[in-house]
C-alpha cells in the first residue's frame, strides 16, 4: 500500500536547511536538547542519555522516506549561516484512507525566539500537502506548553479540542489541545501572503 517519497533534501528555507538526520555524525547534536528536562517536558520521551539518543537516531522509526501510511519522517533543523543542527521536527503520515498526517517539534533553547520552529514547520506543511497530499494535518500538545501553541496559531492552525485529562503522560494526568488544518486554508492563507 501506499508510495515512496522522498523529499528532495535537503529543504531550503530562508534561513533553514531540513535534512535527513545522521545516525552518527548528529548525535551529539541532538543530545545537546533532547538530554534538557525543560526542553522534553512535553514530548514523549526523555531526558534522552547521549546512548538513548545513539540507540533512537539508528532506530528503523528514524527515516526520510515515506513508505507506507504509519511512517513518520524526522528532520534535522540546521542554520544555513553556521551549519549548527539546532533541532528536530517530524511529519507523520497518520492515514491514507482519511490523508491525515500530524506534525512535531523540538529546538534547541538557545536558539528559541527566532521563529525557526515555524520556519521549519510551513515546510513540513509544504511536503504534506503538496507531495504526500494530504487534506488534513493536525497537532496534539500539551495545553501548558503556550510556546507551543504559539507556533500552531503563527502556522495558522486552529484550536479545535481540548481533551480534558486525555492522557497519563509523565506520571501525571495531562489536557491535551488539538490543533489543526485543512489543505484548502492552507492554500487560501499562502495565497492570501
Ligand atoms: C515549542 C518550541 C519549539 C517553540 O519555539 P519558539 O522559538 O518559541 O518558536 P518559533 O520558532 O515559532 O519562534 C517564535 C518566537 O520567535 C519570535 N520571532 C523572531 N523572529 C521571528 C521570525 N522571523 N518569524 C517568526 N517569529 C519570530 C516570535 O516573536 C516568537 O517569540 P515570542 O515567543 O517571544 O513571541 C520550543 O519552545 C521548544 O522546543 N519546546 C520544547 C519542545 C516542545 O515542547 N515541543 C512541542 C511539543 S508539542
Amino acid at each position: 500500500m501506499g508510495r515512496v517519497l522522498r523529499p528532495d533534501y535537503p529543504i531550503v528555507t530562508e534561513r533553514l536547511l531540513l535534512r535527513p538526520l545522521d545516525p552518527v555524525a548528529d548525535v551529539d547534536a541532538v543530545h545537546a536538547y533532547q538530554s534538557l528536562p525543560d526542553a522534553v517536558r512535553y514530548v514523549p520521551y526523555g531526558p534522552r542519555s547521549r546512548a538513548d539518543v545513539a540507540e533512537n537516531l539508528a532506530s528503523s522509526r528514524i527515516r526520510s522516506t515515506f513508505e507506507t501510511p504509519g511512517h513518520t519522517i524526522s528532520l534535522a533543523v540546521v542554520l544555513r549561516e553556521s551549519g549548527a543542527l539546532i533541532g528536530d521536527v517530524m511529519l507523520v503520515w497518520s492515514s491514507e484512507v482519511h490523508r491525515r498526517g500530524e506534525i512535531g517539534y523540538i529546538l534547541h533553547p538557545d536558539h528559541h525566539g527566532h521563529g525557526y520552529v515555524t520556519e521549519a514547520c510551513e515546510a513540513l506543511l509544504h511536503i504534506a500537502f503538496e507531495q504526500l497530499e494530504l487534506h488534513r494535518v493536525v497537532a496534539r500538545i500539551d495545553e501548558r506548553n503556550a510556546a507551543s501553541a504559539a507556533v500552531l496559531r503563527r502556522l495558522g492552525m486552529r484550536e479545535e479540542a481540548r481533551l480534558v485529562e486525555n492522557e497519563w503522560f509523565k506520571g501525571e494526568w495531562t489536557t491535551e489541545l488539538d490543533f489543526a488544518v485543512l489543505a484548502r486554508e492552507w492554500r487560501e492563507r499562502r495565497a492570501a501572503g
